[in-house]
């Protein structure tokens, strides 16, 4: 980081508040950007960390149709969620705002005018899919069709979930309407388009000649994206969920999603300026601030080029100085997917592990997936607790503040003379803070997490080769010595673990009555000074059981069923030749009671059914032996047809037919009233 800053304004990904959030989120954006703030403000730098619900869009909306709620009703439910999920995690937002807010509306309501009236954005009357059932347009994810790059046949308008590419609805083979289903047509409609092509050469000089520094999953994808030539994009859609469009005649217009959802960071930014009685403009106008986004690579456009011509053409902003992006986390194999429930939900995960919040991160960040795409499994969930947090770096905790406890009534010994492997100890824990750092500040995370657990296993090894426990009755000095360097490394633990582990870290503190978190202090043999008296030594992690993480696996195998279930594809019997309404009419059906049923003798598939019709009492055959026991239909209210003429069934008479639906698994329903009615009632 180049000297001239003096804060940095460090913004994580505003996620949808169409779901909860799953550890794919937590891994990809909010540990990183967390443990980044965390040791910025371990070293004393001035920072702000903004985030909060991203409510408007295509998948609020969606959502709100499934649910058959609101808009509104949507967003409240799960930005609650997300908000208490973040926060029991230990991300550590200044503020957590929403684009619901009245500041954001006003905020991106501004932006846009300010470049509207400016001159900055082109209007065009573009022909756009149209439901004509729904009579809806249908702007990005309200349209599904084959994806042109990789032939996914349920590609969104503005996305392929598959294959990653960002897509526009006309790109898509096979359109077809999420409203109706129906095959869109096209409309006429005025919108508002931000002219990228007008930024090209200055995108060239920011970026490519720029910016070479930048994480090369992030460099690569922005030089493709400029190399290909940049379009003009929408920055308004027909919707009537989000920011209305503040331009005189734009009823039923909003801004495009992605339009104001970045310029959320500002508003948020906003809200807590006034909040906290500071002005917002000096984290993201000054010269001297630098700005960072932490996102996931599906963001990687929109932070690295489409926001920062937005910022540029309004003039007066500072531009992001780095776009940290991660790649995805699959689970166990498989690409995480909210529609398929494949995911660890954070608010069940928190549930199922309480106290257990450091590991979850600890894990996502020793496996982050910074430069390609990583798995998570539940076995390396285990392993990484049981043989890393529980084995070396609680072990060699335990053991320290257990044995100071034990020969020195929990006063730090003072040391004598030191010893060669002393020194290497004091050199080596002198190194660590330096290297953590020089990782931290290149936004490789696992490395610098790896270093902390590193430091660990330098002090369990200390310990397990100078063996105090032995050395106790022989020599008191040398004990001494030995638990006071111990006693140095777990303070330098308790640290420099804060980014990584914040729960933990805290905890150790507080056991080494540890009062301050800072920085500069690590590296030091001299933390804890003689006759500190420590607080009780307790656990710092729990091992993790093999039947524990069974119970994860069987979930995860119980969702893979329910998925193959809902996969089998149903090919409904091809149509029957249309009847009149006479034919029709000639039906006679009512619904009935079964009252009795019993098998047919020699027969499989034969079930003898008395039904009462109200208009009698009857006896029918059903083919449906193999689907249901008799005692599952006594009692059960079923439709008859009939008037449907008698036949001889292995010697009985049947008369009529109980109706039913064959089901995609072959499994038969019966087709009842959904409410009781009476015995006889006229279906028509
Ligand atoms: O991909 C997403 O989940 C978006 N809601 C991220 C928005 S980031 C920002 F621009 F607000
Ligand atoms: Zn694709």
């Amino acid at each position: 980081m180049s000297q001239s800053f003096k804060r940095t304004t460090v913004t994580a990904a505003l996620p949808y508040a169409n779901g909860p959030v799953h550890i794919g989120h937590l891994a990809g954006v909010y540990i990183p950007a967390d443990i980044y703030v965390r040791y910025l403000r371990a070293t004393g730098q001035e920072v702000l960390f903004v985030c909060g619900s991203d409510e408007h869009g295509v998948p609020i909306t969606i959502r709100a149709q499934k649910e058959g709620v609101s808009p509104q009703a949507v967003v409240d439910k799960y930005h609650r969620i997300i908000k208490d999920s973040f926060a029991e995690f230990g991300i550590a937002f200044d503020t957590y705002s929403r684009t619901s807010a009245e500041v954001h509306h006003e905020t991106a309501s501004a932006f846009f005018e300010e470049l509207y009236h400016a001159g900055k954005l082109e209007e065009k009357e573009t022909e756009q899919f149209f439901d004509p059932e729904a009579q809806q347009f249908l702007a990005d994810r309200y349209v599904k069709g084959t994806c042109p790059k990789c032939g996914y046949e349920e590609a969104y308008g503005d996305q392929c979930e598959r294959c990653g590419s960002t897509l526009s609805p006309d790109e898509l083979g096979h359109p077809k309407s999420m409203l109706s289903g129906a095959t869109p047509v096209k409309k006429a409609t005025k919108h508002w388009y931000l002219p990228l092509g007008a930024y090209e050469s200055w995108l060239k000089e920011w970026i490519i000649e720029g910016h070479t520094e930048w994480k090369s999953n992030v460099y690569g994808q922005c030089k493709s994206w400029i190399d290909q030539g940049l379009q003009s994009r929408a920055v308004t859609r027909d919707l009537d969920w989000g920011v209305p469009v503040p331009v005189k005649d734009a009823g039923g217009k909003v801004l495009y999603v992605w339009f104001d959802a970045p310029i959320g960071y500002i508003s948020a930014t906003k809200e807590w300026a006034q909040q906290q009685g500071h002005d917002w403009e000096q984290w993201w106008k000054s010269e001297d601030t630098r700005l960072l986004h932490f996102i996931g690579k599906d963001n990687i456009v929109f932070h690295c080029i489409i926001f920062p011509c937005m910022l540029h053409s309004h003039g007066g902003y500072i531009l992001p100085d780095n776009v940290p992006a991660n790649e995805f986390l699959n689970l166990e194999g498989q690409k995480i997917s909210t529609s398929r429930n494949w995911a660890v939900w954070l608010h069940e995960y928190l549930q199922e592990f309480p106290d257990q919040h450091d590991v979850l991160r600890y894990v996502l960040t020793a496996n982050a997936p910074e430069t390609k795409d990583n798995d998570f499994t539940w076995k390396d969930f285990q392993a990484r607790n049981n043989n890393e947090l529980v084995a070396i770096l609680g072990n060699f905790i335990n053991r320290a503040l257990v044995l100071t406890h034990k020969y020195y009534e929990g006063q730090v010994p003072a040391p004598h003379a030191y010893t060669t492997e002393d020194q290497t100890l004091i050199q080596d824990l002198a190194a660590f803070p330096e290297k953590i750092s020089k990782s931290l500040s290149s936004f490789r995370f696992r490395e610098a997490a790896a270093h902390m657990m590193d430091l660990a296993r330098t002090g369990n090894k200390y310990l397990a080769e100078q063996e105090p426990w032995k050395v106790v009755k022989t020599d008191a000095e040398r004990t001494q010595s030995i638990l006071y360097l111990a006693l140095q490394v777990a303070a330098n633990l308790g640290i420099l673990m804060e980014p990584f582990l914040p729960h933990a870290a805290q905890k150790l503190r507080d056991m080494l009555r540890l009062d301050s978190k800072d920085w500069t202090a690590a590296g030091r043999a001299d933390i804890l000074k003689p006759g500190h008296q420590i607080g009780t030594a307790g656990l710092l992690f729990q091992k993790i059981e093999d039947e524990t993480i069974a119970k994860q696996l069987a979930k995860l195998e119980n969702t893979k069923k329910e998925n193959e279930q809902a996969a089998q594809i149903f090919e409904p019997a091809a149509k029957k030749e249309t009847i009149n309404f006479e034919q029709f009419m000639a039906m006679d059906m009512r619904v009935g009671t079964v009252l009795e049923a019993e098998p047919v003798p020699k027969s499989k598939k034969l079930l003898k059914l008395l039904i009462d019709t109200g208009l009698d009492k009857r006896t029918i055959l059903s083919g449906i032996a193999q689907h249901f026991s008799p005692e599952q239909l006594i009692g059960q209210q079923v439709t008859v047809l009939v008037n449907l003429a008698p036949r001889q069934m292995m010697g009985i008479a049947s008369e009529g037919m109980v109706l039913m639906a064959e089901d995609a698994d072959g499994q038969l329903r019966l087709l009842a009233p959904t409410e009781k009615a009476a015995n006889g009632s006229q279906i028509s």
